[in-house]
């Protein structure tokens, strides 16, 4: 029989797909629908210390390659998070997503993971492209180390960071050297491809209303670079440094592409946006079959196994 499960940290998966953050995820209702699906677990909205209502309509649009978003973290505040956490019964790892438009707040609110009793992986998000006059951390060299300095001062639970995509060699380079000198128990590659831009050809205008029209690309737009970014840290990173690969997943060969590059699990955006929770199941059976096909049993069997031409 095919073995689908995964870990990451002390937490294992018994299917390798869940929901990336932001994708139905922000209320309980939502959070409850993703546990009763096929995802193997659940990613929460990323949380701020304070609930937030986030940016204006409309601040998402779905083309026919993917979608672009500037919902600028919509969310209900991490003690909502916490709380729904504590409060759940679940076999299926929670991971929960952290952030805020302030370093100081993305401190505060580890600080408070730390306090709690959650014990869980968390990921803080360090590449929102949507917050209006915010950089994303993660493509500031100083300000990662200076977050991770901090964050690991005090931090002791399992900690994943969201990253964006990078596009040169070097980038990986230097983020990786960053990323190795702290004890992470994951990336999280990739967010969405920031501030793209889609245009309506019959009203001649900009799709979403937030920041004129500029917000984060998903979707089978992102697959190369998804791909390219799993495999560039998995060459690099240290191997106790897990991988969850994110970005343009729409059928089980996708995943598989994504296992080949080094990924330990697998995350759904825009897919389950457009296709609803129905897509775990499809996707699980899709990557189960193919695994079949090629006479692999475990994720393992593949797992980084990406060829070159010599
Ligand atoms: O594409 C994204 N949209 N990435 C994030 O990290 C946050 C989200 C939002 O709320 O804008």
């Amino acid at each position: 029989a095919i073995d689908l499960s995964a870990t990451i940290g002390n937490e294992t998966f018994q299917h390798p797909l869940i929901n990336a953050a932001g994708v139905w995820d922000e209320t309980a209702t939502e959070m409850n629908a993703v546990l009763a699906s096929d995802a193997g677990g659940l990613t929460t909205k990323s949380a701020t210390l304070a609930p937030r209502a986030g940016n204006p309509q409309p601040r998402y649009f779905d083309t026919d390659l993917g979608s672009i978003n500037s919902m600028g973290l919509p969310n209900q505040g991490l003690a909502y998070y916490l709380d729904f956490i504590a409060n759940t019964d679940t076999n299926k790892p929670i991971d929960l997503s952290v952030t805020g438009t302030k370093m100081a707040d993305q401190i505060d609110a580890l600080k408070q993971i730390q306090a709690s009793d959650f014990a869980g992986l968390c990921e803080l998000n360090l590449s929102c492209p949507n917050v209006v006059g915010k950089p994303q951390i993660g493509y500031d060299l100083e300000a990662t180390k200076e977050i991770l300095d901090r964050v690991f001062a005090f931090y002791t639970k399992p900690l994943g960071v969201k990253l964006p995509p990078y596009f040169d060699l070097q980038q990986y380079d230097a983020m990786a050297e960053i990323l190795n000198q702290y004890p992470l128990t994951y990336i999280n590659a990739i967010n969405s491809v920031g501030n793209g831009l889609v245009v309506d050809p019959e009203t001649e205008r900009v799709i979403i209303k937030p920041k004129g029209g500029f917000g984060g690309i998903g979707g089978k737009y992102i697959k190369p670079v998804a791909l390219a970014n799993v495999r560039a840290f998995r060459q690099r990173l240290r191997p106790e440094i897990k991988i969850i690969g994110t970005g343009g997943v729409t059928t089980g060969t996708d995943v598989f592409e994504l296992i080949l590059c080094g990924a330990d699990i697998v995350e759904l955006g825009t897919v389950v946006m457009q296709e609803g929770l129905d897509a775990f199941a499809r996707i699980n059976q899709e990557l189960a079959d193919l695994m079949a096909a090629k006479g692999y049993q475990n994720l393992a069997d593949f797992r980084g196994h990406l060829q070159e031409y010599d």
